[in-house]
């Protein structure tokens, strides 16, 4: 087994007096799917914030071995480079530009790259054969994931008026369409339906099985998780509590206990109870 794609060791991000992630360790690999679950407030989008360079963490090491690059560490890049290494992500709340379209969304995801090759400049822009070569790479590739995510009918209506489920193929569309060597991934299922979560899941497994890219998974459909995990990291209060494959984590007790604490305030959520039937144990 070759070192991981990604290492994040002693991660800690604080607010204040408030520890949202505390001395985290975690790795993610190629071809894998990771998933992180917890309950909420427990400081999973906060890890994406790290290390997608919207925050910078209070202390600890977010390691990237690229394949091109070398080992990057990404918590000493100013945060708008980190996609220039490959790590992309989703949000927990869509974040598409509402007034383009769903192809334009696509390619202003990738107008970094295509500036780059402009070297920034009109002649550029105007003359070089590497610039051309690169917006229909930049199309093809834009054209590639609209038909991938069955997004061919919409392609050319404005993102804000598709409905829920299918914005959220956009903004999977848009990730990898950069061509992303970490796809981080917020709670894509949530807002979706089951037979949505279903296809969601086929798409990952598809992805993971065709470009080999690592995935993190942020994800409390706990069908979802199970479904299509290779391993799951478990936090709770900044902390992890577990790691470990799909069915070591469903028998865990510090696992159903984090998710349902004590039996007499537990308030599961309704998509656990119902996709995770050991879990439910405790109340039994
Ligand atoms: N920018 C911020 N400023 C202050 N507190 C924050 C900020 N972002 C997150 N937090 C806090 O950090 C904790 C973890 O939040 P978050 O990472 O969003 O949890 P999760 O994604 O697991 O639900 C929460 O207590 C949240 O209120
Ligand atoms: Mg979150």
């Amino acid at each position: 087994m070759s070192a991981p794609l990604l290492e994040v060791s002693g991660l800690t991000m604080r607010f204040g007096g408030l520890v949202a992630v505390d001395t985290l360790d975690l790795t993610a690999d190629r071809g894998r799917i990771t998933a992180v679950i917890g309950p909420n407030g427990a400081g999973k989008t906060t890890v994406f914030n790290c290390l997608t360079g919207f925050y910078r963490p209070t202390a600890g090491r977010l390691l990237l071995r690229h394949p091109g690059k070398g080992e990057v560490e990404l918590q000493a890049l100013p945060g708008y480079a980190v996609a220039r290494y490959g790590v992309v992500r989703t949000f927990q709340n869509i974040r598409l530009f509402p007034r383009m379209t769903v192809l334009e969304n696509l390619l202003v995801a990738q107008h970094t790259e295509l500036m780059r090759k402009s070297a920034f400049s009109i002649a550029g822009l105007l003359g070089l054969k590497g610039w051309r070569d690169a917006q229909a790479t930049a199309l093809d590739r834009a054209r590639f994931w609209i038909e991938r995510l069955d997004l061919t009918r919409v392609a050319d209506e404005e993102a804000g008026n598709l409905s829920y489920g299918v914005q959220r193929r956009v903004e999977i569309a848009r990730a990898m369409n950069t061509n992303p060597l970490l796809l981080c991934l917020d709670e894509p299922a949530a807002g979706l339906n089951p037979r949505e979560t279903a296809a969601l899941g086929e798409l990952l497994q598809g992805i993971r099985a065709e470009f080999g890219i690592g995935i993190l998974l942020i994800e409390h459909d706990m069908s979802l998780v199970m479904g299509i995990s290779d391993r799951i990291h478990v936090v709770d209060h900044g902390k992890k509590i577990a790691e470990g494959t799909p069915a070591e984590i469903r028998a865990d007790e510090r696992v159903i206990k984090a998710y349902l604490g004590e039996p007499d305030e537990a308030e599961v959520p309704p998509e656990v109870a119902q996709d995770m039937p050991e879990l439910e144990g405790p109340r039994a």
